[in-house]
């Protein structure tokens, strides 16, 4: 007998939308997954993406992308170098408008609001969703004023909202009690991965809702990842976050859903535990099982 697994969503939209009254109780197999719970499966959308094309120039690098990410959830975008991962991340806080000859058809939502609606404060908007790179580039400044940054460009001035600030970010990046005594030295003095958690903090201070990281530890050993990786697990619970890794493990250990991207198209998203033990697609199977990539 064929047993509806509720975890097989309704694609090209990576989870369901919440139904009148929450499910009574978690399917058992659900329940054994390591990092991804019920939850998320009933989670409201935060980011939502439609129809989404991006030419650079005369080069369409994406083509008629939907999905959406639900709030308090990780999102992985997995696929070849090239395939438009960086790209579409970098759409969903407008990071592209700073890219000449870039032209956007489709609509992005945070939340309600279409983004690339026309008079939309590119701003403010991105306030609300922080990013963090591959390499780790925090400023030639103190510890301190690294994190303090956004608050600062804000106009904070007020030392007793600063503290805070820089407390509670660097508390949210695992990294408070590594540097409260040492917040004054040099940020270029920490090690690649506190540099990066660092640059994690910074991106926390100014309170956005969404993370956005690209492939935020190619540039790092593996015990400074799995900090990042724990990190993340602890991160989703106040904020949404995607993340691009080429890394497909960590695709697997740390996200709830994953999207496979390939020639600029998503080929399929979906829990990640589906996708990486019955993908819906042979691309997408050829590609976790190293086929090509
Ligand atoms: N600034 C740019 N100008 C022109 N083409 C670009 C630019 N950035 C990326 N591309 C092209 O868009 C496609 C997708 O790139 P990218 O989003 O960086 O892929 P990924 O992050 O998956 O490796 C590639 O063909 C790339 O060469
Ligand atoms: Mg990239």
């Amino acid at each position: 007998m064929e047993i509806e697994d509720p975890r097989i969503l309704p694609e090209p939209l990576a989870y369901a939308e919440p139904p009148a009254s929450p499910p009574s109780a978690p399917s058992a197999r659900l329940a054994e997954l390591p990092l991804t719970d019920a939850s998320v499966l009933t989670s409201p959308a935060m980011l939502t993406v439609e129809g989404l094309n991006l030419f650079y120039g005369s080069k369409q690098a994406l083509f008629d992308v939907d999905l959406k990410v639900a709030k308090n959830t990780v999102m992985s975008f997995i696929g070849p170098s090239g395939c438009g991962k960086s790209t579409l991340l970098r759409c969903l806080n407008r990071m592209n408008d700073l890219i000449d000859g870039v032209r956007i058809e489709g609509k992005v939502s945070i939340g309600d609001s279409n983004i690339y609606e026309p008079g939309v404060d590119v701003i403010s908007l991105r306030k609300r969703t922080g990013m963090v790179f591959q390499k780790s580039n925090p400023f030639p400044k103190s510890i301190y004023e690294n994190v303090a940054y956004g608050l600062r460009i804000q106009g904070v001035r007020d030392r007793g909202i600063l503290d805070e600030a820089v407390e509670t970010s660097l508390q949210s990046a695992g990294l408070w009690d590594e540097v409260k005594d040492r917040l004054k030295e040099s940020a270029l003095g920490m090690s690649g991965g506190q540099q990066q958690r660092l640059c994690i903090a910074r991106a926390l201070a100014v309170d956005p809702e969404v993370l956005l990281m690209d492939e935020p530890c190619s540039a790092l050993d593996p015990i400074a990842t799995s900090r990042i990786e724990e990190l993340i697990f602890e991160l989703k619970k106040k904020f949404t976050i995607v993340i691009v890794t080429h890394n497909m493990q960590q695709a697997a250990r740390v996200s709830d859903f994953t999207a496979f991207f390939w020639l600029g198209k998503l080929i399929e998203s979906g829990l990640t535990e589906k996708m990486f033990t019955n993908p819906r697609e042979r691309t997408t199977e050829d590609y976790i099982t190293g086929r090509f990539g």
